[in-house]
This record gives structure tokens, sequence and C-alpha cells, in this order.
């Protein structure tokens, strides 16, 4: 039994390696990982028969993607063991205070990011890589080349390399979550996987916009120095951000005090950490102590526990989502987790209620999951007196009373009236969104207050708002130029291709693959809309539930597209591969100043042919801006976003 179960944790531990390092999406709080790693090396101590050096216990980390060069460390980037508790954190001390009479420790925070080893050669920058496998790791030196804190030269002329983390501050990961919101995408589960999924962008724009940051806190070997405080001295001299916090003592309980204080007040800090490392300072205690093949014995991280509270469920209410998707939420009596006080969390759907037996009045323990996002872990039913409710599902709407349904293939209750009030904000937030139609300036929080206002409450709405300026001019924060600005979207994404307009629809199952899919196919509008269930299962990847969520879409829709069509919205699909290579095709680009050859019209006509969506105002969305003499704010900001600016030459080089 234990064998198998030596060998169930192998390989649960190796998917959940992948879905941490590679994937940058883990699926178990790390305090769980580690606590399965804890209970695989119990077990491999028992049945030293079942020994393989693939286990993830003999690994650091997992293979690198292909997608970024891979590169040999100078020497292999190793992990650290892990204590949890003092006695723990004592007996590791003890084993080297039995070969040394003293002992110097270094008490450092555990930075909650990604492992990066910086090379400078001759005194330049020449390559950042991550950990990878801890022998190879992914070239991203573009992308981290774009850290402002790292130094691109420094004053020393051999080799260097320096080890650290990339991290994301939390004001840049509210941010970052913040921009994810308002385009509609699935936002981070925290700084750290924010901070992986910004250095793995081949764009490194991307990167550059997320505002990364990066300590730096171990230089290999370094001759510089005999002791690893001096060496981040002298690391510090250098040029490279060296956490301030880093402290020094003489003995382990010290170490102890030092770890319960920052305990404390780790929250107040604008970054992330996740534990304290303690290091043996002196360089010839540590070459005596050594490595084991994965973790050197001269240091060792303590990891905060996951933060758990105990409160009490004061409501279970539903939120209805664009598709109508009901989803129930618990509301907890506000408590204080991880340093934020939290009082909801989303409890997914009736199973995951029942499952955990959740009811109305009862104690429960939450936490927050990646240290994040609010969740329920469990009732506490010990507690009970008699007075909970068990929480039924409504078979109603909560907003506008209409009748909830299960799909076959979901756990979730759908409210199938698609005049709910809940449904129509986020489904026109959605038709609005980048993907789809790509109305700059028409996110979920100004949609509602339109709709609010009375003047927004079908998609068609959108393309009489510019009658509507006095109203809109009258709405607290709304100046003219953003109603300009307003104003030129809606009109720019009158011509946008099919497949924009059809995945804005929001047609069950029809995501922004199948959208392009069915555009390429009809061409026409008219034609999707004539088409029969088996002639749509027909086409490659549509299968016959999305069939038959089309038919059911149009047989209900059919005056909402008319009146798309009187509006102007074009109806065809445009074929962006009969631009050839245009450098401008997908691209959003931005007109300022006068041209010499072209009139602004001429420009903008030249561009939508190649392919190119001219818009009006300049974001960090923007890919190129074209500018002519007197060109003002717009290129200003280019600049001050690191957007691409060309002027007139440049840009008739690129036709
Ligand atoms: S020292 C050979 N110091 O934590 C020793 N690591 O869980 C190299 N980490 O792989 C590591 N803060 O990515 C060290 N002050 C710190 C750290 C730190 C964060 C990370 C590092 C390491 C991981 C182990």
């Amino acid at each position: 039994m234990s064998k198998e179960r030596l060998l169930e944790l192998r390989e649960l531990l190796t998917r959940y390696n992948y879905e941490y390092h590679v994937l940058d999406k883990p699926t178990i709080p790390d305090s769980e990982y580690d606590h399965l790693f804890r209970e695989l090396q119990d077990l491999e101590a028992l049945y030293p028969e079942l020994d393989d050096p693939s286990s993830p216990t003999k690994k650091v980390g997992f293979e690198v993607l292909d997608s970024f060069n891979k590169v040999v460390h100078d020497r292999p980037m190793l992990s650290l063991g892990n204590v949890f508790n003092y006695e723990e954190l004592k007996q590791w001390a003890s084993k080297i205070e039995e070969v040394f009479d003293h002992v110097e420790y270094c008490v450092e925070y555990k930075i909650d990011g990604l492992a990066m080893s910086l090379i400078y050669e001759d005194g330049i920058f020449k390559q950042a890589v991550t950990r990878g496998d801890g022998v190879v790791g992914e070239d991203v030196t573009s992308n981290v080349r774009t850290i402002k804190s790292i130094p691109l030269k420094i004053p020393y002329k051999q080799r260097y390399d320096i080890r650290g983390e990339v991290y994301m501050p939390k004001s840049a990961f509210e941010k970052a979550n913040a921009q994810k919101r308002e385009n509609g995408e699935e936002e981070f589960a925290n700084p750290r996987n924010a901070a992986a999924g910004s250095i793995r962008q081949l764009d490194s724009r991307v990167a550059a916009s997320r505002g990364l940051d990066g300590f730096w806190y171990h230089v290999p070997n370094d001759i510089n120095a005999s002791t690893h405080y001096d060496s981040l001295m002298y690391a510090k001299k250098l040029g490279f951000k060296i956490n301030d916090n880093i402290r020094l003592y003489d003995n382990i309980e010290d170490v102890w005090k030092r770890i319960e204080e920052t305990t404390l007040i780790r929250h107040e800090l604008p970054y992330e950490i996740d534990g304290m490392v303690v290091k043996v300072n002196s360089y010839a205690q540590q070459q005596t102590l050594g490595f084991t093949s994965r973790i050197p014995k001269w240091a060792i991280a303590y990891k905060f526990p996951a933060e758990e509270a105990k409160t009490v469920v004061e409501d279970i209410f539903i939120t209805v989502g664009r598709t109508g998707k009901c989803t129930p939420n618990a509301k907890f009596k506000p408590v204080k987790v991880a340093g934020t006080t939290i009082s909801f969390a989303t409890l997914h759907n009736e199973y995951n209620i029942r499952d955990k037996d959740i009811r109305i009045g009862d104690n429960i323990i939450v936490r927050k999951a990646g240290d994040i996002i609010p969740e329920v872990v469990r009732s506490v039913k010990e507690d009970r007196d008699g007075s909970q409710v068990p929480f039924i599902f409504p078979d109603r709407c909560p907003t506008c009373g209409g009748p909830l349904i299960r799909y076959e293939d979901e756990a979730a209750h759908f409210c199938i009236n698609t005049e709910c009030p809940n449904r129509l904000v986020f489904s026109i937030a959605h038709f609005a969104s980048r993907d789809a139609m790509n109305i700059d300036g028409l996110g979920e929080k100004r949609v509602e207050v339109f709709f609010n206002e009375g003047i927004l409450n079908t998609v068609e709405d959108i393309y009489y708002l510019v009658d509507k300026k006095d109203k809109i001019l009258s709405i607290d924060k709304f100046g003219l130029k953003s109603f300009d600005n307003l104003c030129s979207a809606i009109n720019n994404s009158k011509k946008n291709s099919l497949e924009r307009l059809l995945f804005g629809l929001g047609i069950r199952q029809v995501g922004e693959k199948a959208a392009k899919i069915l555009a390429s196919h009809f061409k026409h509008m008219d034609d999707l809309m004539n088409a029969s269930i088996e002639e749509l299962s027909d086409i490659k990847d549509i299968g016959p539930i999305t069939a038959k969520g089309i038919v059911d879409y149009f047989n209900n829709n059919k005056a909402l597209i008319e009146n798309l069509k009187i509006i102007g919205l074009n109806m065809d699909y445009i074929d962006n591969s009969l631009v050839g290579d245009s450098p401008f095709r997908n691209k959003t680009v931005v007109l300022t100043g006068t041209l010499v050859s072209f009139t602004r019209k001429e420009a903008s006509n030249l561009l939508e042919n190649l392919g190119a969506n001219v818009a009006s105002s300049v974001s960090k969305n923007t890919d190129y801006v074209i500018y002519g003499s007197e060109a003002g704010s717009k290129l200003t900001k280019a600049n001050e976003l690191g957007v691409k600016t060309l002027n007139e030459d440049e840009f008739r080089n690129m036709l």
C-alpha cells in the first residue's frame, strides 16, 4: 500500500511540478505541495530499493519550453531544503554546529518570484537565464533586460554570474490584473505567476510593461569575498539591487526571533515573501558542508505556514455572468487572512456546496489560495448548533426571475433569459472587449454606468451612444476627449471582420477560434445564419453541440443581426491573408501630426487595407505610432510607453 502511495506521489508531484514550473499555473497551494513532497521523502527513506533518479525529490524544476533558447548554467542552479518550525530549524543548525565551534548565519527574505541567473562578461550584461531544470535554463535576456533595476554595465571585467529572484511588486500585480479584468482576460493567481508569465512572453514589450523587479542574493564561488554577506555587499557596490533586510546572527535562537518578527510584518512589505532563507555565512564553512544532489547543506528555507482563519457564513448568493452562468458565492463575516481582510469567496457550483456541506450560519475555515484568491476550505461541523440552514439552489434567476437550467455537460446552472440585466451588462462588455469588437474605452465598469443611466441596454445601443453626447458628458469624470475617443473607437469597430462580431455576440461554445473558423468558412453572415446543424457539424473542429448552439442562437436573434446590418456593421469576412506579409497586418496603429505624401484619410485607408486597425489614441496596446510634422502629445505618450514610432520615411519604407 505504502509502495503504491510512493509511486502515486511521484506521479502527482511530477504533474504539479510541470503545472508550476512550465505552465505557471499551479493547481494546488504551495503548502499542500510541500506536504506531499515531505510524505514522498519519508516513503523513499523507508523503501530505498525503489530509488529512482527521476523522482521529483531528486529534481529542482522541470524541462524548459521550446520557445526560448536553452542555456547550460555555469554551475547548477540548486533549490533549497525546507523547514517549517523551530524544531526543524534547530535540528538543521545542530548538525552544522557539530562540525564547527562557531557559526555565523545570514538571514534573508525568501522572495516569491522566479529564480534567475545574470551573466556579465567584460563588464557587460550578456545573458539572463531561468533556472529551468537546474542544469539547463531558458534564455530570457531580452525580457530581463527591460527590468529597470538591473545594471547593463558593471565595473568588473571578469565573467560574473549573479543569481536572484525576478519578482512583481504588489502594486504592479494589482495593475496587471486590473488590465486583465478590463480586457476580459483571466487574472493572474498571484505575483509569482504574474512574474513568471511576464518573463515567458515572447514579445519583450509585454514584459517591459509589467513593472518587474529583481533582488540578487547569491554569487556562486565569488572570488571577491570570503563570506556570503561580503559577496552581496560587493555586488551592491557593482550596482545590483540587494535587499536591505539581510541580517547576521551568531546563534540559531536569534535567527528564529528574526523569523518570528518578520512573520508579523511580512504582509506590509511591497512585495511577496514566502519564507526566510538562512545561510552559513563563511565560504570556508560552506565548502566543508557541501551539497546533496539537489540542495546545499549550508542553507535552508523556512516556509511560512499557509494562513487560514475561521469565520461564519452570513449568506450564500448567486452572481450571473454574461453567458447566464450562475455562480454561488459565500458572504462571510470579514476576517483577516494573509494580510488582507476578505469577506467573499466563490463556491463554484451546487456540487461543491454539497460536497463540502456548507450551510448558512456555519463556521467555516477560509484561506487564500496562492495567497491571493479567497477560498472556503471546509465547514466546521462540530460547531453546529442546529440553527444552520442548508442552501437550496434557486430554480429562478436572482436578477431577472427567469428560469434556470442545467446543460447536460455542465455542473453550473444557467439563466437563459437574454434580457437578464446582469447578463446584459457582461455581454455588452464582452462585445466591446479587445478580442471581440475592440472598442477601447468601453470596459465593464463603463458599460455598467451607461446601463444604469439607461443609455446602453443592448449591443445595438453602443452605436447610438454617439448621439448621447450631452448625457454622457454629464457623467462624472467623463470629458470631451474621452467621448471623442469612444466615438471613434465605436465607428472603427463597424469595419471589423466577421469573426470579431461572431465572437462578440457571445454564442454558446463559440470562442475566438470557432468564430474564426466559421467566418473563414462561410465568408458572409447570411450564409452562416442559413446553415443547418448538419452543415455546421461537417466543418472540421465544429462539433454537434456547437453547431446546435449556433443554430439556436440565430433562430432567436435574427432581429439583432438585422439591426446591426442597418447600423452599418460589416458582415463579411475580411481575409487578412490577402494582404500578404504586410507588417501592419493585425497591428494597432495611431496616426499623428501632418504627413507630406498622404492626407490623414489616405494613410488611414491604406493601413486598413493592409490589415491594420487604425486607432485614435495611444495606449500600451498600440503597435505603431506614425508621426508627421507638428506631432504632439500622442508622440510623447508613445515614447513614454515604449511604443514603436515611425516617421514618414520609415513608414514609406515599410510599405
Ligand atoms: S539562495 C544555492 N536566497 O527560493 C542557494 N534563494 O525554494 C540558492 N529564493 O531556488 C538559493 N529568496 O529561487 C536563496 N534570499 C534567497 C531567496 C531564494 C528566494 C528562492 C530561490 C530558490 C528557492 C528555493
